[in-house]
């Protein structure tokens, strides 16, 4: 059984410090075996915004990653950084890579940077991308579950106004072949599991689609600051979102949502 923890959205800039080191201690006490981080570290990609989301990081236990979010590119009145140089504050600050990946003989984890200077606040992968993806979950273990990490959603919570991100059907039509399980993603800053067969129709797979709350900023939307916990194994995987209490300042564990993989994908079952 492997355990994933999946915050997103800090904004750090628009963050809590107290929250910030009450989530990293919770996620220390989980002892998971992998955190990823889908996106908008930073509030504006300022330099002490970015030395703060490192300092976090660096709080939280390894192996971790993080792929960047459309706050992560300096804004377009930084017309050199945002056009010329748009991540070079994420190299310094975060890593060298935009795509990180990871994976052991249970689990392949894939990040995509679905963040572009062109587009302003939604989100794109482009066919190049997508035959990367590809390649790395065709080069994963037999039995590994596959996940993908995206800032950008794939599925939108019902009466939600943002837009769904451009070349989504192009992946998810790349995806098929080699199976991708799970889809991680933030940016929309409320947790919500949907399922791809009820978006992208693809015979016989599916995909379960996470999403993740801000983790700690206060960008929220409808809902508490939130993150969520996945635990996969035996080909189940259980998604459990952690909400923010106002009362005991600190991250409850609500309703698990859990899925056993069937002949036609991902199917509900009982926790
Ligand atoms: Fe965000
Ligand atoms: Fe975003």
């Amino acid at each position: 059984m492997k355990t994933i923890v999946h915050l997103s959205d800090l904004h750090f800039g628009r963050a809590d410090p107290a929250m910030a080191a009450i989530l990293a201690k919770t996620v220390r006490d989980m002892k998971p075996d992998l955190v990823v981080i889908s996106g908008d570290l930073t509030q504006r990609a300022r330099k002490d915004e970015f030395k703060a989301a490192r300092a976090f990081m660096d709080e939280l236990p390894a192996p971790r990653f993080a792929v960047p979010g459309n706050h992560d590119i300096p804004a377009h009145y930084e017309p050199w950084h945002h056009y010329v140089l748009p991540f070079r504050r994420w190299h310094r600050f975060i890593g060298p890579e935009l795509e990180p990946s990871f994976a052991d003989a249970e689990i392949s984890v894939v990040g995509v940077n679905t963040a572009h200077p062109w587009t302003i606040k939604g989100g794109q992968v482009t066919p190049l991308q997508a035959m990367r993806i590809q390649k790395e979950f065709n080069a994963a273990k037999p039995h590994a579950l596959k996940v993908l990490v995206a800032h950008h959603p794939f599925d939108i919570p019902p009466n939600h106004p943002h837009d769904l991100i451009v070349g989504g059907e192009m992946l998810f039509k790349t995806l098929v072949e080699p199976g991708v399980d799970v889809i991680l993603s933030g940016h929309v800053h409320e947790h919500h599991v949907g399922h791809s067969a009820e978006r992208y129709r693809a015979a016989h797979r599916s995909a379960l689609l996470v999403h993740a709350g801000t983790a700690i900023s206060d960008r929220l939307r409808r809902e508490a600051n939130s993150f969520n916990v996945l635990s996969a194994g035996d080909g189940r995987v259980t998604v459990t979102p952690h909400l923010w209490d106002y009362d005991d300042r600190a991250y409850v564990a609500v309703e698990p949502q859990a899925f056993i993989r069937g002949a036609a994908g991902w199917e509900r079952s009982p926790s």
